[in-house]
């Protein structure tokens, strides 16, 4: 049966980068085809941190009830006080945030935070206007890309691109352009950024805390790769919230992407009309990952871990990956790659190329390597800019097994210089 799809049916329904991008996780995952799968968000199997939900489990199993409660309950919307009210201490004790458990509201993962949130406070307003969700870095994470459900309400500023070295370059937040309108009803950065791995300075966003503040908006943070876990930020930089401001975090990367489990940090108003979203999208967020954490934060052990086990582990994959890059790269061709502070990804930048990254994509994809064209990245963009800088960026996951990254970087290498050899 063929049906006539709403505007929702339509952005929903029909496919979006993101989707393809867990299609091609799932498939290279399920052991699909051999893939080095160097495309999505997979968060490495990170020994210790195996060991450590193993023993959760295992605890949760041991204790009496443990499990029939987590598996035969439904949790209230906002997400088990408990795990809310270890939430509160930690994040007092760590930050002196002066944060009770009803400023935190629970999640089926970071991303349906970000679609609850951006709908909530974009689109169309019941007096005909329209707002937008203003992005002050683009490149800025794909899944934001489709998640409207009316129409597209995404309005970004290209970042500032600063080279740095003879192969390295930065973003930074093109000041000068950002001036938000009336039609603008949020800021949102994710930080460490998804693709490019930048993190945004105290001083950035101190500044875009103030431009929010004087607007009336709020500053949304997507803090998915950040402080306090999982901690994968390779720079120093303060963590900073107050009640004007929306804070995600997610377990996904520190390791439990399974468990679907998503944390807002915001004023306890925007907290219950989260709470109402899940109750009505969902009805109640899953328990396990909650539960397996819970003991965790109660304890601070979460921070040890993020400290001195997660990060160390990607940090070193990140610097070796770059050694990598630098060795089969060499001088064949130009290309720059973005400061690596955080996340999971390199954001590789090939100045010229003479063919679009989403064709490189299937050029790689032909061999076996995944990889994201950077294109996807770069929505929201004014209407009539033609920025080159779109079409000549991938991003590569550095978390799978050390010998599939160097494979991978190599046969980019051949596939790079290969496009650019048949333009010269
Ligand atoms: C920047 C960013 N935000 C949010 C998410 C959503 O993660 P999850 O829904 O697994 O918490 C991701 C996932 O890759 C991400 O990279």
């Amino acid at each position: 049966m063929k049906w006539e799809l709403s505007t929702f049916g339509k952005n929903l329904c029909e496919g979006s980068g993101i989707g393809e991008l867990m299609d091609d996780l799932g498939e290279a995952l399920a052991g699909g085809e051999n893939m080095r799968m160097l495309g999505g968000g997979q968060p490495a199997h990170v020994p210790e941190m195996d060991a450590v939900w193993r023993k959760r489990m295992e605890e949760i199993v041991a204790e009496e009830g443990g499990l029939e409660k987590m598996l035969g309950n439904y949790d209230a919307p906002a997400g088990s006080e408990a795990f809310r009210c270890a939430l509160a201490s930690l994040f007092k004790k760590e930050f002196g945030w002066d944060v009770t458990y009803e400023n935190f509201a629970v999640t089926m993962g970071g991303q349906t935070a970000f679609f609850f949130l951006f709908n909530a406070l974009a689109g169309r307003f019941p007096d005909g206007r329209r707002k937008k969700i203003l992005l002050p870095l683009l490149p800025e994470y794909i899944g934001y890309a489709n998640q409207a459900v009316g129409e597209d309400f995404f309005e970004a500023i290209p970042a500032k691109i600063e080279k740095q070295g003879d192969h390295g370059f930065k973003y930074r937040v093109d000041f000068d352009a950002l001036d938000p309108g009336d039609e603008i009803t949020a800021i949102c950065v994710s930080r460490p950024t998804n693709p490019s791995g930048n993190v945004l300075t105290d001083g950035e966003i101190e500044r875009l805390r103030g431009i929010a503040r004087e607007r009336g908006i709020p500053l949304i943070i997507d803090n998915a790769y950040g402080a306090p876990f999982p901690n994968i930020i390779f720079s120093e930089v303060a963590p900073v919230w107050d009640e004007d401001m929306i804070l995600t975090l997610s377990l996904s990367k520190i390791g439990l992407p399974g468990t679907r489990t998503g944390i807002v940090v915001a004023s306890k108003e925007v907290c219950r009309a989260v709470s109402s979203m899940t109750s009505i999208v969902g009805l109640a967020n899953g328990n396990v990952g909650q539960e397996i954490m819970r003991p965790l934060i109660a304890s601070g052990e979460v921070l040890r871990l993020s400290q001195e086990v997660v990060k160390p582990f990607y940090e070193e994959k990140s610097k070796q990956a770059q050694e990598w890059i630098s060795q089969y790269f060499g001088e064949k061709f130009p290309y720059f790659v973005h400061r690596s502070e955080g996340a999971l990804f390199l954001w590789i930048w090939f100045e010229g190329l003479p063919i679009t990254t989403k064709e490189l994509y299937q050029r790689l994809k032909e061999r076996c390597v995944l990889i994201v064209p950077g294109e996807y990245f770069f929505f929201g963009l004014p209407e009539g800019i033609d920025w080159g800088h779109t079409r000549e960026c991938i991003r590569m996951t550095y978390t799978m097994p050390p010998k599939m990254v160097e494979e991978a970087i190599e046969i980019i290498a051949e596939e790079v210089e290969k496009a650019f050899r048949v333009q010269a």
